[in-house]
């Protein structure tokens, strides 16, 4: 793989001499830190580009595109490999969505996707986006740590492989393990109340029983604050840790034992997954170009940034809140979740993302999340426990999508989605019940 990374980073530097660039990067915690390690890659090579972040390749937006530039695509694009292939760019894409593709790829278009070398390889974009720039110069090596966070931004810490290993490693990031429990470097009364990943019953959103906890866990106040998770003593760290798991179900608090990455981020310590829920906030709160600045360094942006991370976990809180108590509907291995506009479009992937890490849906369960988005409605589809069952969810929303004879799709195994028209609406919900429950029958 690193060898076929050295070849397209090759390719890149040559295919791109004297040519503008479009550089097109998702909008999500992934997507944005790998935008922003092919920004400063393209600019310490003295290339001519302009950045642009998106929540999808819709259509649309490929008819958009500009004829005259080279388009290099990041974390996106490989669901739209046979629309890319009618235009006359030179293409670039570097992606770890699942990918399939069925018509011959013409000149100038050059893919690096794991998918396509290494199936069980596991890499998210950020990785592969550092891997192409530390290819393209050693210097940029001081940009691993962007890499760390993108990884953490898509769950995928807990599968260490090769060449995750060595990206750890010269991202300089220090390990503490722990009770993942986040923002870590923030006072833990606050921490608590604000968890959503877990959601801790009887204790997120309840300020009163968080201290409560506090006490079990002998955590005493210091002065007029309490302390962050990272300055824990091991002894208060386990005992902080049976309170939240007393709380949780079994296997749900074993999933957040882990190790917590603190890395070296404008000077000071900081807690990747913190970084990381930062950037995806000011995404998902429309703001994409301060999570990009944020992620550049910018002093002004980190400011903008943390206060709409702070406006966002509220909207996460009332989501959860609105899930609990709305009517779903409740099939044996599936539910959906119709939330219309009562929840934001861009933040119901992470309500279903929440829900299936939680133990409200036994694992296997298919969590089919919809919310509306203007004319359309955006769908997330994740399995419960990231487990079980064999069934394939970017494969239900591909056939699904076929079925209704439109809308973007994409995703994996366990994470997928897709945006539909919303006059399709009962359409849809009627699909998905049909096709699953007919597969329990096949089953
Ligand atoms: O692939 P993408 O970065 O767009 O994924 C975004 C969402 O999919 C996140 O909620 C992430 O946690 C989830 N995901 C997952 N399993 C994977 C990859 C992504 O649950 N293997
Ligand atoms: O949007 P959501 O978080 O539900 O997406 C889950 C996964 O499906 C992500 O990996 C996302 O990039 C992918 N997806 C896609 N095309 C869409 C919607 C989601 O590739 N139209």
């Amino acid at each position: 793989m690193l060898e076929h990374i050295e070849n397209f980073a090759k390719l890149f530097l040559n295919k791109t001499h004297n040519q503008k660039i479009q550089l097109i990067g998702h909008f999500d915690t992934d997507g944005i830190t790998s935008t922003a390690v092919l920004t400063k890659t393209l600019d310490r090579s003295g290339k001519f580009f302009t950045t642009k972040i998106m929540k999808q390749l819709s259509s649309e937006e490929i008819d958009k595109l500009p004829k005259d530039k080279v388009l290099l695509f990041v974390d996106l694009a490989s669901g739209s490999i046979e629309k890319l292939n009618q235009l006359n760019n030179t293409i670039f894409i570097i992606d770890h969505h699942e990918i399939k593709i069925t018509t011959e790829l013409r000149e100038n278009f050059y893919i690096l996707n794991p998918h396509i070398y290494e199936d069980s390889l596991d890499l998210c974009s950020a990785e592969l986006a550092y891997l192409f720039s530390r290819a393209i110069s050693e210097d940029n090596k001081d940009l691993a740590s962007l890499a760390i966070l993108g990884m953490i931004g898509d769950t995928m810490e807990k599968n260490i492989n090769k060449i995750r290993n060595l990206i750890i490693k010269e991202s300089e990031v220090r390990i503490k393990k722990g009770f993942l429990l986040y923002p870590s470097t923030r006072p833990l009364n606050k921490a608590l109340e604000y968890s959503s990943r877990p959601f801790i019953p009887g204790i997120t959103g309840e300020k009163h029983k968080v201290i409560e906890l506090l006490k079990e866990a002998g955590i005493e106040k210091i002065g007029k604050t309490y302390k962050a998770l990272i300055d824990l003593s091991d002894e208060e760290m386990k005992n902080l840790s049976t309170a939240i798991m007393l709380r949780l179900n079994p296997q749900e608090a074993h999933d957040y034992i882990g190790n917590l990455y603190l890395v070296k981020f404008f000077n000071k310590i900081e807690d990747a997954r913190e970084l990381s829920a930062i950037i995806n906030a000011c995404s998902r709160m429309d703001n994409s170009n301060i999570a990009l600045l944020f992620c550049l360094g910018n002093k002004e942006a980190r400011k903008k940034a943390e206060k709409m991370y702070l406006k966002y976990r509220q909207h996460i809180i009332s989501g959860l809140k609105y899930v609990d108590t709305c009517e779903k509907i409740q099939g044996k291995n599936y539910v959906i979740i119709n939330a219309k506009d009562n929840i934001k479009d861009t933040i119901i992937g992470t309500i279903a993302s929440i829900l299936s890490f939680s133990s409200v849906y036994k694992e296997g369960t298919i969590i089919v999340a919809m919310a509306y988005n203007e004319d359309k409605i955006k769908v997330s589809m994740r399995m419960a426990g990231r487990k079980g069952s064999g069934r394939n969810l970017k494969e239900l929303v591909e056939s699904l999508t076929q079925s209704l004879g439109n809308g973007e799709y994409g995703g994996h195994k366990y994470a997928a989605g897709c945006t539909i028209k919303l006059e399709d609406e009962q359409k849809f919900i009627e699909l998905v019940q049909r096709k699953l429950q007919i597969e329990m029958v096949k089953m």
